[in-house]
């Protein structure tokens, strides 16, 4: 396996560190995707550390940013003849309302934007390198999350959690209109949700909820389990049964109602497409 080339972005913390590591340990060329260039490098030299050869490398982009993801592409495509591996992991939970550089609401923006567009930009390599993988990590917070795509860049109404739920019922969704433009290409697209683990995401929240998280953190999953699931859909050996699927554990599990209405995923990737300006 070792010129298969994966891809993991969100590698510098958390579930991504240790599904880079995983993926290092079982012989891929990782390339771990990082926003800060000194915690990315910290994680790449713990990767480096413990799984030998080949090392992995490092791509830098922050995806708050839609001209850093394009670039962050054009890097990756110069660098690399075959994608096999995609695993979109990077997100965040952020405490405050903010807008990305392109004007958009930050979470979304960051957790679904970002891998909408770089998953776009890199399709046709990750198409020539087939079978060939994308795996996106979503989240049970989907659940109740609602979305109307013409207005989920500037929405009315605004909580962490909100629109981290609307982000995160996007990944299931952007991964059912993936799967259906997909098929018969040999290229398999899943997400899933990775379980309540102990990373950094809630870390910064504030009020009840950041009281909450740091009460329950040392009792949560720890991070070297938590990347489990994504490791599983990446290496499994027959990924047919989880094509444009939602996955908890190793089986596919329903989502919420909203995540599995075509229309609503098809208006979102058209919504999605004409902002990042496919
Ligand atoms: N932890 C859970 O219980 C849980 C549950 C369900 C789903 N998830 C999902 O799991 C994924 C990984 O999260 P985690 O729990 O491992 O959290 P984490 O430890 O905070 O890691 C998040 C990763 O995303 C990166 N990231 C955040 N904002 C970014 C930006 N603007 N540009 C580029 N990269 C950015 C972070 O980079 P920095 O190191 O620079 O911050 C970090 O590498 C997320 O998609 C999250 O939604 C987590």
């Amino acid at each position: 396996m070792t010129d298969a080339v994966a891809i993991v972005t969100g590698a510098s913390s958390g579930i991504g560190l240790y599904t880079a590591l995983g993926l290092a340990r079982a012989g891929r060329r990782v390339v771990m995707v990082g926003r800060n260039r000194e915690r990315t490098e910290g994680a790449w030299r713990f990767v480096a550390e413990r799984a030998g050869v080949p090392p992995p490398e490092i791509a830098l982009a922050d995806f708050a940013s839609l001209a850093a993801v394009r670039g962050l592409a054009e890097t990756l495509l110069s660098a690399h003849q075959r994608i096999d591996l995609l695993v979109n992991n990077a997100g965040l939970i952020s405490p405050q309302r903010r807008n990305s550089a392109d004007g958009f609401e930050l979470t979304i923006a960051v957790n679904h934007l970002a891998p909408f567009l770089l998953t776009n930009l890199l399709l046709g390599r990750i198409r020539e390198s087939a079978p060939a993988r994308i795996v996106t990590v979503a989240s049970q917070a989907h659940k109740g999350a609602r979305l109307d795509p013409a207005t989920m860049v500037r929405p009315r109404e605004w909580t962490p959690l909100s629109a981290y739920g609307r982000s995160k019922l996007c990944n299931i969704l952007f991964t059912r209109a993936l799967m259906r433009r997909l098929g018969g290409s040999g290229v398999v697209a899943s997400c899933l949700h990775p379980g309540v683990i102990a990373t950094r995401i809630g870390d910064t929240a504030g009020g009840l909820a950041g009281l909450g998280w740091r009460l329950a953190k040392p009792f949560l999953t720890r991070p070297e389990a938590g990347a489990a699931t994504s490791l599983f859909l990446a290496t499994v050996a027959d990924p047919a049964p989880f094509a444009g699927a939602y996955v908890i554990g190793r089986a596919v599990a329903e989502p919420d109602f909203a995540a599995r209405d075509e229309a609503l995923a098809e208006a979102l990737w058209q919504e999605s497409a004409r902002l990042v300006r496919l």
